[in-house]
């Protein structure tokens, strides 16, 4: 039997060249050999204060740019997280079986309640909304960048616990990190993550940037005073961030773009990167454009809540009967 694939995306701002490589083109890669699930994750938005009206637009853009890079509704199953009150039900029934501690100690929270005083429950109880996400669909891989992998680790816990105490209902899944750009790094820090939440807007580049923004933020992105174009992760992220992104984008390996630019400096080697990125997403911004529009995006949309609420209640159903919660019913 075919093997099934869950993701999500929360529609908070902008789509990141990061999201792009890390997650969205191994969607697309993946979509023809596996049953897939690809989800709006508007409920993990509101972990953090969010504009009613911008979310709207955001959780609109997003599913229109799902479908620009090339997410085919006749092969996925894409649709809008609220749309499918399965995931809110699940979320609570594996709250229900997580621990405090467990919870307090993913890094994601951490990073994201440090210095605050006034924490919303909401962003504790995060992960098992997520494990929720992926378990409604028997899941077998979820395809994530690596700053995902604790929380499908925590997913496979908590699965495993809620088997082993109820009834053996859920898939165990495995996370699918792609070998290249699972972690595209900040232009302008790049030993942190590129991450659309970055108040410094040059430290991204985002999937409907133009031209001239993507030119300017390459050409600023920090690199170091060797002036040679090579790969060392460790010592030397910045350019090694922007042959990651060069490889992504022009299919070739990072030694033979090194050979490329042997004796050549940073100059030339940033200006054919940005040709090479808006060569890139030229193509999916216009697809992105006419999607937004159109009629069809919300008819793709109810199509997915459709399928998606048919199989995801079913699995509530089965969470609920093994918690003994409800009535029985023939
Ligand atoms: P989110 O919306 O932050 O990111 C979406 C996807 O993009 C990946 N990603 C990156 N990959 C490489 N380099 C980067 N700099 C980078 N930044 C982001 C993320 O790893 C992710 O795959 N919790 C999830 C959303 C979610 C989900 C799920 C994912 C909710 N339920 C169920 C998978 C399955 C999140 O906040 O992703």
């Amino acid at each position: 039997m075919m093997k099934t694939i869950f993701s999500g995306i929360q529609p908070s701002g902008s789509v990141t060249l990061g999201n792009y490589i890390g997650a969205m083109k191994q969607f697309v890669e993946l979509q023809h050999d596996y049953n897939c699930y690809f989800c709006i994750v508007d409920q993990h938005s509101i972990t953090v204060p969010q504009e009613r009206l911008e979310l709207r637009k955001n959780i609109r853009s997003l599913a229109a740019l799902y479908l620009a890079v090339g997410i085919d509704p006749d092969k996925a199953t894409l649709f809008i997280q609220s749309e499918v009150p399965a995931h809110a039900q699940a979320g609570w029934m594996l709250q229900c079986v997580s621990y405090i501690g467990e919870l307090e100690r993913m890094t994601q929270f951490k990073d994201k309640s440090k210095g605050k005083d006034a924490v919303v429950a909401g962003l504790l109880t995060y992960p098992p909304l997520m494990a929720g996400d992926i378990l409604l669909y028997n899941t077998d891989l979820v395809p994530v960048g690596e700053d995902q992998k604790q929380h499908i680790e925590l997913t496979r816990d908590l699965a495993e616990r809620f088997n082993k105490k109820y009834n053996d209902i859920f898939t165990i899944p495995d996370a699918h990190i792609p070998k290249e750009g699972a972690r595209i790094m900040s232009l302008t820090e790049p030993t942190k993550k590129m991450s659309k939440s970055d108040p410094n807007k040059k430290s991204f580049i985002t999937l409907l940037d133009d031209p001239k923004q993507i030119e300017k933020k390459i050409k600023s992105a920090v690199t170091d005073s060797e002036g040679i174009v090579s790969f060392d992760k460790e010592n030397r992220p910045g350019i090694s961030n922007l042959l990651t992104i060069y490889s992504v984008f022009s299919n070739q390996t990072i030694p033979e773009i090194e050979d490329k630019y042997k004796g050549k400096g940073y100059g030339e080697f940033k200006s054919d990167l940005a040709e090479l990125v808006v060569k890139n997403l030229t193509p999916i911004q216009e697809r992105y454009y006419h999607f937004l529009e159109s009629k069809e995006l919300d008819r793709i949309l109810d199509e997915g809540a459709e399928k998606a609420n048919r199989i995801a209640s079913k699995t509530v159903k089965k969470m609920e009967n093994a918690m003994g919660l409800g009535r029985k019913r023939k």
